[in-house]
């Protein structure tokens, strides 16, 4: 445990009085050595219990002659509730319980990779802080699967209320792992490591070289005869639209002819 050493030195432990169900509360940080005091009137011969069960009765932790309760360098695990019991004269059990939060540094953030064609974006959330608030988190990436060195993403230092960040200049499809961490007061907190794969150079620029080859491999012949009926339509067109005015101009004095011979 590289940590806990780290955090020998910053420690204190507060007592908290939980008002709702009365249970005394402790917090103490990560690798330190921690007493639990016995509430109970009577001290002699008590048994304690960890979340109910008796297996954590190993040899880091140790009963004490006036019933408190001494655990060596706590971990996170050892967070939870402890009840001390004792059968009193007439055989039923009284007990006392007390609540332990070991402070740690930030547990690992479930992270999520979005990649695109040249950026990534990628997001976080935070479960639960370690204890302490976060002071700010860090991500770094590098190619997957490669002897690279990570490299920072850009602030160094993201602040405490970020939950994304993008990272810009990346290759298209290409598979890049990232990381990223949080760190409060106790320390750097465990990293979480995701990959993700950038998507191909878009679609319509897969159309665009495709229209380009098939322009390359147009018959230019083709062209001229398609061009040739276009324009021949478009003649013909124009000079039926020519007669038909050239009809409906001559028509009306037609009539006036006819008229005249009519009379
Ligand atoms: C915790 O207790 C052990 C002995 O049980 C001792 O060796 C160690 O130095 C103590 N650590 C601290 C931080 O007091
Ligand atoms: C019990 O004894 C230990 C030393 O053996 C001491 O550190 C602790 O303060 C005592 N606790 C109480 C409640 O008297
Ligand atoms: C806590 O317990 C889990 C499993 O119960 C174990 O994998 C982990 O290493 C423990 N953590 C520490 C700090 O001992
Ligand atoms: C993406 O990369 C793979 C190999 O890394 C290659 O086989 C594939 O053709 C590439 N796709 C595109 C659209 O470039």
């Amino acid at each position: 445990m590289l940590i806990k050493q780290e955090f020998l030195i910053s420690v204190f432990a507060v007592l908290v009085f939980t008002t709702g169900s009365q249970i005394r509360e402790i917090a103490v940080d990560t690798g330190r050595n921690l007493t639990l005091p016995c509430s109970l009137p009577q001290t002699k011969h008590v048994m304690w219990v960890h979340e109910g069960k008796e297996d954590h009765q190993i040899p880091r932790l140790s009963v004490q002659d006036n019933g408190s309760l001494f655990l060596t360098e706590v971990d996170r695990n050892d967070s939870g509730i402890y009840t001390c019991s004792q059968e009193d004269s007439d055989g039923s059990d009284i007990k006392a319980s007390i609540k332990v939060r070991v402070r740690t540094p930030p547990p690992p953030l479930p992270v999520k990779v979005h990649p695109s064609t040249i950026l990534a974006l990628l997001l976080w959330y935070v479960e639960d802080t370690g204890g302490y608030p976060i002071i700010y988190f860090t991500a770094e990436y590098k190619l997957a699967n490669s002897d690279e060195e990570w490299k920072p993403i850009s602030p160094n230092r993201i602040s405490p209320n970020s939950r994304q960040i993008e990272v810009y200049k990346l290759e298209p499809n290409t598979t890049y792992a990232f990381r990223v961490w949080a760190t409060n007061q106790l320390g750097k907190g465990e990293v979480t490591e995701v990959e993700g794969h950038t998507l191909c150079n878009n679609q319509e620029l897969e159309l665009a070289r495709h229209f380009l080859q098939g322009a390359e491999k147009f018959d230019t012949r083709m062209w001229v005869i398609a061009v040739g009926v276009v324009m021949g339509t478009l003649v013909l067109l124009g000079v039926g639209t020519c007669l038909l005015l050239y009809q409906e101009c001559r028509a009306p004095s037609g009539t006036t002819v006819m008229l005249r011979q009519l009379t």
